[in-house]
């Protein structure tokens, strides 16, 4: 059956595709006019799902997506996706031809590749580039004006190579102190005086810029987490111009309830004894999925009310207490609201000790996707969900 999900265990991840379209409609509300979209759907759409996501941003108002490698894009083509997409990572010269086969865009920043590259391509291909500056993220990039020059004195010398952008990325965009992110603008409008041709594409913003700064947005941003309704960092939130909603949720049902007395155990190494009587239940869920042993003591949804996750963190399972008998098949939310209760992406990354953009990219591939449109479950065929 196609588009749907087929898995037989009551653990799931639910993403509001509505939700990340709205995302989408109010930022490009707050964006300089003119401003293009480049929707980041990396690591399959940080978790999310890359086909479903990249079809929602297209159709929200989305112009461009990028992925970090060639093999992202090559598998959006695959499943159909005909838009402009950017890999924002190396790639290795001797596949520019698969790329341009595919009209996958690449990122270019060494001489050297490009000289390699050029034995790769047929007379007749044509293959898009974008210039990668590094203004100081330190990460990839051309530093100095002589690299630039002879970069793009290359492409512009081979009519198979089309210089479509140029762009850079900010180290800092989502700290409360701007200093660095303004050296790194000043660097970025330097060095793209240096160049000859201006690209149809300038562009330097991920989520926080784009929404912090619009001096910075040239032409087009490249937005990912705030797509997916998060913050880029906490200290942000309260001055972000729009009101992001998560798309991420995380549920899964009650397989085992049961009653214990005091000083009964639970889990490996016995570690948690009850102190009275104890209604603990058994959620199949555990490290495999993401849901790491570090995560013992956070608390989950059952019926509106938190119940801690007790014991040690198994590699498929794990225990909560419960507030009171609840029978199994209850379903528990572990990311996501029940009734007035709402457990953030943002929660469980404080909790780890981490930053939001890893939680829903470690919910593991073994965690099925559901979907959700025009407020209905799509690509679903557990009627046990809609319970
Ligand atoms: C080069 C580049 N541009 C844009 C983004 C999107 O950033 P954000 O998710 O903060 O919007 C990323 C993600 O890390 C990136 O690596």
């Amino acid at each position: 059956m196609e588009g749907q999900v087929l898995f037989f265990r009551d653990t799931w991840a639910e993403v509001d595709l509505d939700k990340i379209a709205n995302n989408i409609k109010a930022i490009n509300e707050v964006l300089p006019s003119g401003t293009e979209m480049i929707a980041v759907v990396k690591a399959n759409a940080y978790g999310h799902g890359d086909m479903q996501v990249a079809e929602t941003a297209l159709q929200a108002g989305a112009s461009y997506l990028a992925v970090a490698f060639l093999d992202e894009a090559i598998v959006l083509r695959k499943k159909g996706i005909t838009a402009p997409i950017l890999v924002l990572g190396a790639s290795r010269p001797e596949d520019v031809k698969l790329a341009a086969e595919k009209k996958i865009t690449l990122t270019v920043f060494q001489e050297d590749w490009i000289k390699k590259a050029q034995d790769f391509l047929d007379q007749n291909e044509k293959l898009k580039i974008h210039i990668k500056l590094d203004t100081g993220m330190g990460r990839i990039g051309i530093r100095s004006k002589e690299e630039l020059k002879a970069i793009e004195s290359l492409i512009l010398n081979d009519e198979r190579l089309l210089f479509e952008g140029v762009y850079t990325h900010f180290a800092t965009a989502d700290e409360l102190d701007s200093s660095y992110f303004e050296k790194q603008l000043e660097r970025f409008n330097q060095m793209i005086e240096w160049l000859e041709v201006r690209p149809r594409y300038v562009h330097s913003s991920n989520s926080a810029a784009a929404l912090r700064f619009p001096a910075a947005s040239f032409n087009a941003v490249r937005i990912g987490i705030a797509m997916y309704g998060l913050s880029p960092s906490p200290e942000i939130e309260p001055q972000l111009p729009v009101v992001l909603k998560e798309a991420f949720s995380l549920h899964s049902r009650l397989v085992h309830v049961k009653k214990l007395q005091k000083g009964d155990k639970v889990s490996y190494g016995a570690t948690y004894e009850a102190s009275g009587e104890e209604w603990i239940g058994t959620l199949p869920i555990g490290y495999a999925d993401g849901w790491i042993r570090k995560l013992q003591g956070q608390e989950v949804l059952v019926e509106g009310i938190r119940a801690p996750i007790v014991g040690r963190i198994c590699m498929d399972q794990c225990m909560i207490r419960l507030p009171y008998y609840v029978p199994p098949g209850t379903k528990c939310t572990l990311i996501g609201r029940q009734k007035e209760e709402f457990i953030s992406v943002n929660e469980i990354a404080q909790k780890l000790e981490t930053i939001n953009y890893e939680i829903p990219c470690i919910i593991s591939s073994r965690v099925p996707r559901i979907y959700k449109r025009n407020g209905e479950t799509i690509d679903i065929n557990n009627s046990l969900l809609n319970k």
